[in-house]
């Protein structure tokens, strides 16, 4: 059958397919690199963690042989602590670049009970720093609905909250506020986080999940792309909405567990 388009028709179709086209190409370009890295890292890491377990294992040794010695004993104690942040790099490196398929973990989650939780774990974090710095931070939990649950490993889900709310805490250096909001809309649970932060230029927005994007003097541009992998191992989406000098909201959906009750 022949179609004739007028030219309007035309242009329209011609516009969304190059712009999807576009986008399939930049998700297949992310992929291509996040398998490359993949093996990257857990050769890189694995070398990595002998040699950090050796440094830490001499220093102990260290430590012993110096108990008297006061100042050397701290000295020592501050570079395990370091050696402790680099394992840490490492493993959310390998974290990040495995791709875990199997769902043997995935359990009810309720949403309002995760965010507390992860609450509960990252406010001593900025609560320390805060007080420090004479600023306060709100969290805004209002909104939180008691919504249907999502299907999820619960650890997961949790380290994508950290790492929202981390991030949230960074953009914030003159304090603000953090508010969650939960609803339903259709079959999806949808979750939003908002700051009222810094906020994030075009360019920061279309590069965030990129691996090692950061804009950061100490980042490591792992986190937004660690959030990206489980939320779509768990058959979810996240968007961005931010705006320079005017906040950041992430909104997250995820397919409401049908066996939670209401
Ligand atoms: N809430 C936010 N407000 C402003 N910028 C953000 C926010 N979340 C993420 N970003 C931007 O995205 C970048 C990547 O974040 P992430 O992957 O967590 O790495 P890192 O925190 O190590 O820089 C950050 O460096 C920052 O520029
Ligand atoms: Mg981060």
């Amino acid at each position: 059958m022949l179609y004739s388009a007028t030219f309007w028709e035309y242009f329209h179709i011609n516009v969304i397919g190059v712009k999807q086209r576009r986008l399939i190409e930049k998700e297949f370009l992310l992929a291509k690199k996040l398998q490359t890295m993949g093996v990257i890292t857990t050769l890189v890491a694995h070398e990595f963690n002998s040699v950090l377990g050796i440094i830490d294992g001499k220093i102990q040794l260290l430590m012993q042989e110096n108990k008297d010695k006061e100042t050397l004993v701290e000295e020592l104690r501050l570079i395990r602590n370091i050696i402790k942040d680099g394992a840490e790099i490492v493993h959310h490196m390998n974290k990040f670049t495995k791709i875990r398929k199997d769902r043997c973990c995935y359990v009810t989650i309720d949403l309002l009970d995760i965010i507390k939780k992860t609450l509960d774990l990252t406010i001593p974090k900025w609560k320390d720093r805060a007080k420090r710095e004479g600023i306060t931070y709100s969290m805004n939990l209002d909104d939180v609905k008691h919504t249907s649950g999502i299907k999820g490993n619960p650890l997961e889900v949790r380290e994508v909250l950290i790492n929202i709310i981390n991030n949230a805490i960074d953009a914030m250096p003159e304090g603000g506020t953090l508010s969650f909001s939960t609803w339903e809309e259709g079959e999806n649970v949808i979750l939003s986080i908002s700051d009222t932060g810094l906020g994030m230029d075009e360019e920061t927005q279309s590069n965030i999940f990129d691996p090692f994007f950061t804009t950061k003097e100490e980042g490591t541009g792992l986190g937004m792309s660690i959030v990206l992998g489980i939320v779509k191992r768990h058959g979810g989406k996240i968007e961005v909405q931010s705006q320079k000098g005017k906040g950041s909201t992430f909104i997250l959906s995820f397919p409401a567990s049908k066996e939670f009750p209401k």
